[in-house]
């Protein structure tokens, strides 16, 4: 019965193979596998050079594919380790034709092997997992560990924004960025009450605003 479910997924994962790429390396020591560099030609795979913005953990593609047919200005690469979810958003960016849209299946930790320093201006970070235990506290993706990556990939002047119905992660996330370097504007503790226009739903928040949840929201940028 699994093996029929995987191939049926490889099978889908195949007839996206144009706009998703799959991190598909041997060594499974991260240190020496993220020093070798595996870059993506990302003029060659959207075919322009247009400003890259990220989403990591995109789930099943909702947020994506609305940014990136409101944004035509720029290329969108969403980024999602799970191979079931990557696969619906994937489906729904060729359905309506979307061509600033592309993805990445990796752990955000490898991105650095995928894609330059940088590179990316401007990183969405949506109702990511906020690992409530704490010792997974090194697995959320707010983690210090996580946002010394993103410096390394964002342009100078590149932001952060992060939404989340989860307060404790978004607490945890508030002080790691101020240690990192990080500061903050366009706060909010309650999203879909604010003044806050142009929001784009995920499918998260549409689940938990439905449950009467406050959403919270911040964008984070370098103040060197
Ligand atoms: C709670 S879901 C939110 C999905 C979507 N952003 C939304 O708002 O509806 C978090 C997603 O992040 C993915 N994820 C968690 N850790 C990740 C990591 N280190 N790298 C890439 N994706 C990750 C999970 O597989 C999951 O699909």
């Amino acid at each position: 019965m699994r093996m029929r479910k995987k191939k049926y997924l490889d099978k889908r994962l195949e007839a996206v193979s144009d706009i998703l790429y799959i991190s598909d390396f041997e060594d499974r020591n991260f240190n020496t596998a993220i020093e070798k560099k595996d870059y993506i030609d990302l003029e060659n795979w959207f075919g322009n050079d247009k400003p890259i913005h990220l989403e990591i953990g995109c789930g099943k593609g909702r947020f994506a594919c609305e940014y990136a047919k409101s944004h035509p200005e720029i290329n969108l690469i969403a980024v999602e380790k799970s191979g079931n979810v990557i696969t619906v958003g994937c489906e729904m960016a060729k359905a309506e034709g979307i061509n600033n849209l592309r993805f990445i299946k990796c752990g955000a930790e490898y991105l650095e092997k995928f894609l330059k320093e940088k590179s990316v201006e401007k990183i969405f970070l949506n109702f990511s997992c906020p690992f409530p235990k704490s010792g997974y506290a090194t697995h959320r993706l707010t983690h210090p560990r996580f946002l010394e990556i993103y410096k390394r990939l964002m342009v100078e002047g590149g932001e952060i924004h992060q939404k989340t119905d989860n307060m404790h992660f978004f607490e945890f996330s508030l002080e790691c960025f101020s240690k990192s370097g990080f500061a903050l504007k366009n706060v909010s503790l309650d999203l879909h009450k604010s003044d806050f226009e142009g929001n784009i739903m995920t499918e998260y928040e549409a689940k938990f605003s439905s449950m009467g949840f406050p959403i919270y929201r911040l964008e984070a940028y370098v103040n060197d």
